[in-house]
């Protein structure tokens, strides 16, 4: 339902574009869940707010972004204002700072219901309202009180409820439990989970943890430095990575193993992406670099189903690599 090819976002800034996302190429299938992985400032978001068109000024955009065939990147404004939110809608890390602090919960709900469904009646959109708050677990008579009379995690229902409101066919969840105490994380993630499937939507999950897509994501998305490493199914992201990036993310989970306290790190640090290396911009970090990986960007190889930008796959491929 959403395919994305060869998307690039470019910022515009003192030091010169900075590439934060560059040819980029994934899918998210009907009611599948995509989970976008990477550590800070690899793109995740920026990728996010792409796919809804809510970049700054200072972003260049080119590539597609195909939602069900119809190509996004060259709709105007006024036209993403009628997919926002209906077709794509959008849960973000802290639900403090999208939500208006003087305006009651059931208003933020009204208002995104009478601009998609022009001249709907007050009681029908209440009625929505209210059904959506059931289905995150909040009681429809908190609709009158204001945000900050909510706990965070109650604010992230609140925020989930009204991403979910007009139905829409995708959700991009960025980083939605980052902010939360680990137990109100596992509550949302269920949530989350549950909706999912009641609502039979597909999503892009965000987020740094690889602990939380596990149970979440049928298909893996590893990001690192803008360019997409590598993407697969779930397990075989866990069972079989291909890319050194992944393999080393994957260590450096911290165990609960009290014989292995060890804290696992990748040593180096991402690049600046106003001045990326030429070649894998993952070179400069990885143990298994070649001569080549410093010197040519490698292209996407398809290896045993897995999608692996690396070019210690060469000659593995058995697809359109
Ligand atoms: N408006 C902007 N102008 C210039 N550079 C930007 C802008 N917004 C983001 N960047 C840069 O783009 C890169 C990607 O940022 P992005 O926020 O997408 O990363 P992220 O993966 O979501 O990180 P995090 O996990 O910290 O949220 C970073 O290097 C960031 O500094
Ligand atoms: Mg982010």
């Amino acid at each position: 339902m959403l395919k994305i090819e060869d998307l690039k976002i470019h910022y515009e800034s003192k030091k010169g574009l900075v590439k934060a996302v560059d040819r980029v190429s994934f899918e998210v299938g009907e009611q599948e869940t995509v989970g976008l992985v990477g550590e800070s400032g690899s793109g995740k978001s920026t990728l996010g707010f792409g796919i809804l068109k809510i970049l700054p000024k200072t972003a260049r955009v080119s590539g597609k972004i195909l939602l069900n065939n119809d190509d996004l990147v060259p709709k105007t404004e006024k036209e993403m204002q009628k997919i926002r939110g209906k077709e794509i809608s959008m849960i973000f890390q802290d639900p403090m700072t999208s939500l208006n602090p003087i305006m009651k919960v059931k208003d933020h709900f009204l208002e995104t219901i009478k601009t998609h469904i022009p001249g709907i009646k007050e009681e029908k959109a209440v009625e929505m309202t209210e059904n959506a708050l059931k289905a995150v677990g909040i009681n429809p008579s908190r609709m009158n009180e204001y945000p900050f009379q909510f706990s965070g995690g109650m604010r992230q229902r609140v925020m989930i409820a009204l991403a979910l409101v007009l139905n829409p066919k995708l959700v991009i969840a960025d980083e939605p439990t980052t902010s939360l105490d680990v137990i109100v994380q596992a509550q949302i993630l269920e949530v989350l989970k549950n909706l999912k499937k009641e609502f039979k939507m597909s999503m892009i999950l965000i987020t740094h943890d690889l602990g939380v897509v596990a149970e979440m994501a049928d298909k893996i998305a590893v990001m690192y430095a803008g360019h997409m490493v590598e993407f697969a199914e779930n397990e075989k992201i866990y069972y079989e990575p291909k890319h050194p990036y992944t393999k080393a993310l994957l260590e450096s989970i911290p165990n609960t193993d009290i014989n292995d306290l060890t804290l696992k790190y990748i040593p180096g640090s991402p690049p600046d992406l106003a001045d990326p290396p030429k070649g894998c911009r993952f070179a400069p970090r990885c143990p298994f670099a070649k001569d080549i990986c410093f010197e040519k960007e490698p292209p996407v190889f398809e290896v045993e189903g897995s999608k692996v930008k690396c070019w210690l796959y060469k000659g593995d491929e058995n697809g359109d690599g």
